[in-house]
């Protein structure tokens, strides 16, 4: 079986061509969207992804129009049909179709498209650390909707793959924001640092639950202040970390070494406390 989707609760083949012209999502990015990540043929933290699914649709205004035990269906559905029990979902809620208008049209259904692909974790990233490069944050400022336009973030990770690196970690007005598509951390004197939660980053559930459960267990204190480069390239570890990434060790930003230029304890320590937690929740990895 080729890949498959699913639209509006149907499972289809995932090369039918199913995107209607006046789609908002097609014609203007508007909507909203979420990554989740499959173990063991279990979906891992989808309620949190659900309800800041719910959240980013109340931001824009676009209608609810499944219920969280819906939407936990269709992942089900789509792993059980797929066969695949490492993986990621990806979803997405567009405003709908009409005619093409900037306005938000008086009625329109939203439109849920579905779709699931093999993924897995790399422990050859957690052993030898990856590089970043630093770019310029060119994003609109509602990075806390995770909205389908993706502009800046995608030329932020295009910028960091002309230049060989895995990230691009994002600056604005001097602040380190987060990476194109991961939050930024950076460890300085047994500390963590991380950008505040705000308009200007994404409040990733991974990083939630590095600062709500994985920190306070292994006694780590989580600093969420902005902070500027000079201060980030002083760190002793860096790491980015989100839902396709899981945590991944920056050894290395721009030309310059992070603490001795290998993956530290810290973040060596959060990645295996991600990895029980993922385990204890899906039942394996
Ligand atoms: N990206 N910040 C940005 C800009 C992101 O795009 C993401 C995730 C994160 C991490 O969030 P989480 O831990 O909830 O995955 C932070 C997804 C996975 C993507 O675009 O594919």
């Amino acid at each position: 079986m080729g890949p498959i989707g699913l639209v509006n609760g149907e499972i289809i083949d995932l090369g039918d061509k199913i995107v209607e012209m006046e789609d908002r999502g097609y014609q203007f990015g508007d909507g909203v969207y979420e990554v989740t990540r499959v173990y063991n043929g279990r979906c891992f933290c989808l309620r949190q992804h659900m309800d800041r699914l719910y959240r980013s649709l109340r931001e824009l205004s676009i209608p609810a129009t499944y219920t969280f035990e819906e939407l936990a269906e269709f992942h089900d559905r789509l792993i059980e049909k797929s066969g695949l029990t490492t993986a990621a979902v990806y979803l997405q809620i567009t405003r709908g179709v009409a005619p093409r208008a900037h306005g938000f049209p008086d009625k329109v259904t939203p439109r849920l498209t579905m779709s699931i692909r093999p993924n897995r974790s790399t422990p050859e990233l957690t052993e030898a650390g990856a590089k970043g490069v630093f770019v310029p944050d060119l994003r609109w400022l509602r990075c806390d909707i995770k909205s389908i336009n993706l502009l800046g973030n995608m030329l932020a990770k295009q910028q960091a793959k002309a230049a060989g690196a895995f990230e691009g970690v994002q600056v604005r007005d001097g602040a380190v924001t987060e990476g194109s598509s991961s939050n930024f951390f950076i460890v300085r004197d047994g500390i963590l640092w991380t950008h505040p939660v705000n308009n200007l980053i994404l409040r990733g559930i991974t990083r939630t639950v590095l600062i709500d459960e994985l920190a306070p267990r292994l006694g780590l204190t989580v600093v969420e202040k902005t902070f500027d480069v000079p201060f980030a390239k002083k760190a002793d570890e860096a790491f980015v970390c989100g839902t396709n990434s899981e945590i991944v060790p920056l050894v290395t930003m721009d030309a310059d070494k992070i603490g001795e230029g290998r993956p530290g304890p810290v973040t060596l320590k959060l990645t295996e406390a991600l990895l029980q937690k993922i385990e204890a929740e899906c039942g394996g990895r």
